[in-house]
């Protein structure tokens, strides 16, 4: 099947006063087929907000394409990079910030309807109510303002907004962060349903495994700026390969569920403007050969669907050189 998003060669580089470059997105690829969605994962600082915006052109690539549709988004018109923007929207962690406390939720919901203009009043009326129910949120409630809901209630708010439109792609950029553990279950298990019943892609990112795994069929590990790992969710949990995989499952489940020896790694995630040379993460790896810091890993197939960017594992028998 065609992809709905393709992603070569994806880079973002922030050139620094001190001269100095920050590699935010290094050089990464991934696709997400239609109705299908992808888990972006890792720690703070790794890239994940830069792919989301990249992927939306909300800022310009330093270096790769990211196609829609087949098309590269790179080459559209102001006009038509507005057109094809109702396809693909995004949803933001902060459920409190995203929204103008002055407007009731049917005002925000019914915004995106009041910019594209044509539509009548009973028709938007229609519409928000249509979408209220699509997110859970109580008939009623369309007259509350911001401060009278609670944040699982203003993400429900944020995500009918985003479907206003009736996009195809949507970016969840740490969509239930914010909330309490309690209803982030429920948000996910609502985004869950919501990509079933509308055929949607979404690109999903969030720092923790265990959400990825409640709402996406596939995830691609991220660190400093690239992807380590990428494969079908079940496949990276049951059998996770880069050390840098593992200490996330590590981190988000018990150890003997888990199954793994691999303590979590220490220290903290590297400064993107002085990346170390080969491997960008030999430096906390509890793998660490003598070569993993001459040769910078690529991903290679560990089996047709689940890739790894880690010689030590994906070639255990090569002579260390
Ligand atoms: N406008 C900018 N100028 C300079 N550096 C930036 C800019 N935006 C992001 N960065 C840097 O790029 C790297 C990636 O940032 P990004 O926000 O994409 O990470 P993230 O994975 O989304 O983190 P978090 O989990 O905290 O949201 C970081 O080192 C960040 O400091
Ligand atoms: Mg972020």
């Amino acid at each position: 099947m065609t992809a709905l998003v393709t992603v070569q060669g994806l880079a973002k580089r922030y050139p620094l006063a001190s001269g100095r470059v920050v590699a935010a997105v290094d050089g990464i690829d991934f696709s997400i087929a239609p109705g299908e969605a992808l888990g972006l994962v890792g720690e703070s600082g790794c890239g994940k907000s830069t792919v989301a915006r990249l992927v939306l052109r909300l800022i310009e690539a330093s270096a790769g394409q990211v196609q829609f549709d087949g098309q590269d988004i790179a080459d559209l018109s102001t006009r038509q990079l507005r057109d094809l923007r109702r396809q693909m929207q995004i949803v933001f962690q902060n459920p409190h910030a995203a929204l103008n406390p002055r407007r009731t939720v049917h005002a925000s919901i019914a915004e995106p309807l009041v910019v594209q203009g044509g539509w009548a009043q009973a028709a938007v009326t229609a519409r928000v109510e249509h979408l209220m129910a699509q997110v859970g949120l109580p008939e009623g409630f369309q007259w509350r303002f911001p401060h009278e809901l609670s944040g699982g209630q203003k993400q429900r708010v944020c995500i009918a907004r985003a479907l206003a439109l009736e996009p195809r792609f949507l970016v969840l950029d740490e969509p239930t962060s914010a909330l309490d553990v309690s209803v982030q279950a429920q948000i996910l298990e609502m985004l869950a349903e919501l990509r079933q019943r509308l055929g949607l892609s979404y690109l999903f990112i969030s720092h923790n495994l265990a959400v990825v795994r409640a709402v996406c069929e596939r995830v691609a590990v991220m660190y400093l700026g690239r992807i380590v790992e990428e494969g079908p969710v079940d496949v990276v949990f049951a059998n996770p390969r880069h050390p840098y995989t593992r200490a996330l499952l590590a981190a988000v489940l018990p150890p003997r569920a888990a199954g793994m020896p691999t303590p979590a790694v220490a220290g903290d995630i590297a400064d993107a403007s002085r990346l170390p040379t080969g491997c960008r993460f030999a430096p906390r790896c509890p793998l660490v050969r003598p070569s993993c810091q001459e040769h910078d890993p690529v991903l290679a197939d560990v089996t047709p669907v689940h890739r790894v960017a880690c010689p030590v594992v994906t070639e255990p028998n090569a002579r260390s050189r």
